[in-house]
C-alpha cells in the first residue's frame, strides 16, 4: 500500500459526499475516490441483503481502482455491511464504517439518554444500540426512523418552514423525551442540523458524524503510515446513473461543484 494511492469512499448516492467534504477538510492532501450507486438509491428502503450485494461488488471496485482505505460513507450500508467487509478485507485494507467511530464517541461522553434518527434500514437494523449496548450497556437509547427527511433534503427542502415543520413533527415523538443527544444517523442529515439545533434550543447535543468519521479516517492513515504529506491526485467521483441535477445537487453536499463520471454497471455489479 502507497501513501499516494487514494482513499475510496462510497454511498448509495450524493449523500455521503457529506462525509467526503469533512474527510477533505481535515485531510487536504489526500485524493478522495468517491462511489455513489445512484442507480439503487435510496439503500435506506432496501433489504440487507441487497444493500450487502451492492457493498461488496461496489468495495472491490474501489480496491481495484487503488483504494488504500474504504469509508462506508453510508449509515443504511454501515449498518449492515461493515462487519462483513471488515472481516472479509482484514489485513488487507482497512474499511471505516459510520456507526463504529460514532458509538466510540458516544460511549467516551455521559448522555442521559440518546436519541438516534436515521433511515428505515439503519434504523431497523438496530446496530446503533446493539454496538453503544456492547460497550456501555446501561445506556438508555431511542431509534425512530425518519424516512421523509432524506427526499425532502434531496429535494431541496431545508432550512425553510416545510422543512422545519417535518423535523419538529419527527422530533416531538414521544420517544425522544428528555434525550440529552440526537444521533443524525443519516448522511444527508448535516444539511438540517441547524433546524435541528432550533428544534432543541441548543439544549441538546446534535451529532453530526461526519467530523467523527473524518476523524476515524485520519486515525487509520496515521496508525499505518499512510497520510499524504502533500496534495499530488485528482479527486474523482463516480457514479452508478449519471444525471445532470446529480451533479448540480453535488454542490449542496459537497460545498462545491464536482464532474461525476457514470461507470458501466457491468464493471460493477
Ligand atoms: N446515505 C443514506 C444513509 O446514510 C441515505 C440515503 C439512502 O437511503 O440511500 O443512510
Amino acid at each position: 500500500m502507497k501513501k499516494t494511492q487514494p482513499i475510496g469512499i462510497f454511498d448509495s448516492g450524493i449523500g455521503g459526499l457529506t462525509v467526503a467534504k469533512a474527510i477533505s477538510a481535515l485531510l487536504p492532501n489526500e485524493t478522495l475516490m468517491y462511489f455513489g450507486d445512484t442507480i439503487h438509491m435510496p439503500y435506506g428502503e432496501r433489504s440487507a441483503e441487497q444493500i450487502l450485494f451492492y457493498a461488496v461488488n461496489i468495495t472491490e471496485f474501489l480496491i481495484q481502482k487503488g483504494a488504500k482505505i474504504i469509508v462506508i460513507a453510508c449509515n443504511s450500508a454501515s449498518s449492515v455491511a461493515y462487519q462483513f467487509l471488515k472481516k472479509k478485507y482484514e489485513g488487507q485494507i482497512d474499511v471505516i464504517g459510520v456507526i463504529s467511530p460514532v458509538v466510540d464517541y458516544i460511549t467516551a461522553h455521559d448522555f442521559k439518554k440518546v436519541g438516534i434518527i436515521g433511515t428505515k434500514a439503519t434504523i431497523a437494523s438496530k446496530n446503533y444500540e446493539t454496538l453503544l449496548h456492547q460497550q456501555k450497556p446501561a445506556q438508555k437509547v431511542c431509534s425512530m426512523a425518519t424516512p421523509l427527511l432524506a427526499p425532502m433534503i434531496e429535494e431541496g427542502y431545508f432550512n425553510n418552514s416545510i422543512s422545519q415543520t417535518i423535523i419538529n413533527s419527527y422530533l416531538s415523538n414521544w420517544r425522544f423525551k428528555n434525550v440529552d443527544a440526537m444521533v443524525l444517523a443519516c448522511t444527508h442529515y448535516p444539511l438540517i442540523k441547524k433546524e435541528i439545533l432550533r428544534f432543541y434550543h441548543k439544549h441538546v447535543e446534535v451529532i453530526d458524524t461526519t467530523e467523527i468519521v473524518a476523524q476515524a479516517v485520519k486515525s487509520s492513515l496515521a496508525n499505518q503510515k499512510l497520510m499524504m504529506p502533500s496534495k499530488k491526485g485528482k479527486d474523482h467521483f463516480y457514479v452508478s446513473r449519471y444525471t445532470d441535477s446529480f451533479e448540480k445537487t453535488t454542490k449542496i453536499f459537497y460545498g462545491k461543484l464536482v464532474v461525476i463520471e457514470e461507470v458501466p454497471f457491468e464493471k460493477i455489479f
